[in-house]
């Protein structure tokens, strides 16, 4: 197949209608954090026995089109000894890798940080595509504050992201783009609102001056909320400033936006998911690529014990169902 129908096909297998992407992509620090709430130990087998127990949910893939994985998940087995690329794919869904290898301060941007991960990035994808991966993920995120974040973090954010994109297209890959403007302060629906329109439009700039092609690239941002440390808004408030940014910042022939959910309970992301698709007709696919939102009940129901798997099961395919639903905006709570 040319490069051009591997992009062509990844991107139709996942932009489906009523489906979305599940992120099981923890690097070892953070689900360490998610297996530390549950009270089990961050180790290679639990870790294997967990995402393997999840992503075997009989009927997965009549929710979820595509799963980001951590290299670790990539190269191991399930249960019954199936190459997780190979299990995913007989459940109809797409494997792909994160490949952003985390983020440290932008020197010279009190505050602000930028993701690494550039170097060798292409080495890398080709081992990931010979193991199956047929799309990838790369993490950029943006502190709110009055004065976070800079120009210097947006502009130098924007231009890894583009690069990396790059580097994917080339390969057959299609990427995922996130920019995650961060949910911590106490910033107001507005201000949000301001800093995701700034980040966005310097991302399509970006994408651009790079040569991507739109029409096989998945966005995947953040909603427009208040800050965490505010009280909420409803999810028809957060609808509005939300498709408001998008229709003004990301092109027509992007083909879907996988929103993240940032923090948001797994209820809250779906009834925000649902009041977004109730908005009216956009440009674009609006879903989901939730990470915690889809496998928090999970994991409280697995709590480390092999013979908890069907519960856990259970409450993935839940999740999975429900937002679902919030992709017609027919959820009902
Ligand atoms: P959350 O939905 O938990 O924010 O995770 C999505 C993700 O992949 C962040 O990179």
């Amino acid at each position: 197949m040319s490069i051009q129908d591997e992009l062509t096909t990844t991107i139709q297998d996942l932009v489906q209608p009523g489906k979305g992407i599940l992120a099981a992509d923890e690097s070892h620090p953070t689900i360490a954090k998610r297996f530390k709430a549950v009270d089990v130990e961050s180790t290679e087998e639990n870790r294997r026995e967990y995402r393997s127990l999840i992503l075997s949910a009989p009927g997965l893939g009549d929710f979820i089109s595509g799963v980001i994985l951590f290299e670790e998940t990539l190269g191991q087995n399930s249960l019954d000894e199936v190459p997780i690329p190979k299990l995913l794919e007989s459940q109809g869904i797409v494997p792909g890798i994160k490949v952003d290898k985390g983020k440290k301060p932008l020197i010279n941007a009190p505050g602000d940080e930028i993701t690494f991960g550039l170097d060798g990035l292409d080495d890398r994808l080709e081992i990931y595509k010979n193991a199956g991966a047929r799309f990838a993920k790369w993490r950029d995120v943006f502190h709110i504050s009055d004065t976070l974040p800079s120009r210097q973090a947006i502009e130098a954010n924007a231009e890894m992201l583009a690069r990396y994109a790059a580097v994917c297209q080339s390969m057959g890959i299609v990427p995922i783009v996130e920019p995650e403007v961060l949910i911590d302060g106490n910033h107001s629906m507005e201000r949000c609102a301001q800093v995701s329109e700034a980040v966005l439009r310097e991302v399509f700039l970006a994408l651009y001056r790079h040569g991507i092609e739109l029409e096989t690239m998945i966005l995947k941002p953040s909603m427009v909320t208040p800050g965490k440390e505010c009280p909420k808004a409803s999810p028809e408030e957060v609808a509005e400033a939300t498709i408001k940014v998008f229709r003004r910042s990301v092109p027509a022939a992007v083909p879907g936006i996988n929103f993240l959910s940032g923090g948001q309970t797994p209820e809250e992301a779906t009834l925000n998911l649902n009041a977004i698709n109730s908005e009216g007709v956009q440009p674009w696919e609006l879903s989901f690529s939730y990470g915690r939102a889809l496998q928090e009940p999970a994991q409280k129901a697995w709590a480390g014990h092999l013979e908890n798997g069907p519960a856990a099961q259970e409450a993935m395919l839940k999740r999975a169902r429900l937002n679902s639903a919030a992709r017609w905006g027919t959820y009902t709570p």
